[in-house]
């Protein structure tokens, strides 16, 4: 089976936006690939954490993945930290990337201008350790949004740089990027990535926010204000527009073809009724799911561990192969 392979960080909970462009792609390919998901909680210590939010909030992430769907048996859910692998490798390939490259990031860029107080060496090697996670498992496919597509490309080159010197110890990955939800937009300011990070709430919903909230986030989304009320999908002419039919469409699972016509002689404001309607009961049952497992302390450990386990077996294979490839003597 093809390998996949994806993570998201464990900083105050997950965004539609995370569940649209990554996690609801990763319910399909769970189904018929060796899957690998992980919260990233070593990334997650570039910024500052408060150690008991840190532990919590890796808790919450990993009750929030198997209230979504992302099922223990068929994939493996597990905590970045207790892979140390990833560490390890992580290392290695700090030596095969440069710094030219890494400077060219633009994650690091936004990142180092926010938190201008701390830009640490962690912050700035962030992709090399997102190389490493990628490359530890062989991936074939990385499922993310469309954000992350300049981190995987420098997952390649430094691949390449790596497998030019050594022989085929990597696997190169693809992109697996969503055609519509690969970049859900801020309900404020439709032009702009939706971010949890925004000083405004209500240009984000959560996939924990109360259903009345949710509400009245979209009921106050931004639409496009141009000559003509009419409601289809152009990201270009009609981005607030477009936002919605996205999220309506994820949230009932239907095409955004299908939606269209239903709505050609109607208002935004039905759009807007609609959407909050669809992503309430697509959120609901995962609200309760995610209660029920985030209060049983035992079922997360077995997913963490069982998670760990699998994953475990697939990356000590790689870092061995890393460590012979470099010339490192394993320890007798
Ligand atoms: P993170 O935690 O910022 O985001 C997690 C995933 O959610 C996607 N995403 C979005 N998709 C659509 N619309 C949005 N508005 C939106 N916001 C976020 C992101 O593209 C991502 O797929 N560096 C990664 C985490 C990471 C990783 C990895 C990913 C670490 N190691 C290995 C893949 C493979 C990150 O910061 O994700």
């Amino acid at each position: 089976k093809p390998v996949v392979l994806s993570g998201i960080q464990p900083t105050g909970g997950m965004t539609i936006g995370n569940y649209v462009g990554a996690i609801n792609q990763w319910l399909k390919l769970q189904e018929d690939h060796e899957s690998f998901f992980m919260l990233v909680d070593l990334h997650a210590i570039t910024v500052r954490q408060d150690p008991e939010q840190l532990r919590s909030r890796v808790l919450d992430g990993i009750a929030l993945y198997a209230a979504c769907g992302i099922d223990p048996e068929k994939s493996a859910l597990f905590v970045q930290s207790q892979v140390p692998e990833h560490a390890q490798l992580s290392w290695v390939l700090n030596c095969y990337a440069q710094m030219g490259e890494l400077n060219r990031m633009t994650q690091f860029k936004d990142k180092s201008s926010k938190h201008a107080n701390n830009v640490n060496v962690g912050l700035f090697s962030y992709p090399v350790l997102q190389a490493a996670d990628i490359l530890l498992y062989q991936a074939d496919q990385v499922p993310v949004g469309e954000d992350q597509k300049q981190h995987l490309e420098l997952t390649r080159d430094i691949a390449t740089r790596f497998n030019n010197l050594y022989g085929d110890v990597f696997k190169l990955p693809e992109p697996y990027i969503p055609e519509f939800g690969a970049r859900v937009m801020s309900l404020q300011d439709p032009l702009k990535k939706m971010s949890k990070s925004d000083e405004n709430p209500n240009g984000y919903i959560m996939l924990l926010d109360e259903p009345k909230k949710i509400e009245k986030k979209l009921k106050k989304a931004v639409t496009d204000s141009d000559e003509q009320a009419r409601i289809y999908f152009d990201r270009e002419e009609k981005p607030g527009v477009s936002n919605l039919l996205t999220l309506l469409s994820v949230a009932t699972k239907r095409s955004i073809e299908d939606l269209v016509p239903e709505y050609e002689d109607k208002m935004y404001g039905h759009l807007k009724k609609d959407t909050a309607a669809a992503v309430v009961s697509m959120i609901e049952p995962i609200q309760a799911r995610f209660h029920e497992i985030r209060d049983d302390q035992a079922l997360l450990n077995s997913i963490m561990k069982s998670g760990a386990e699998k994953a475990s077996i697939r990356a000590e294979k790689t870092l061995k192969a890393v460590y012979d490839a470099v010339g490192f003597i394993p320890r007798p």
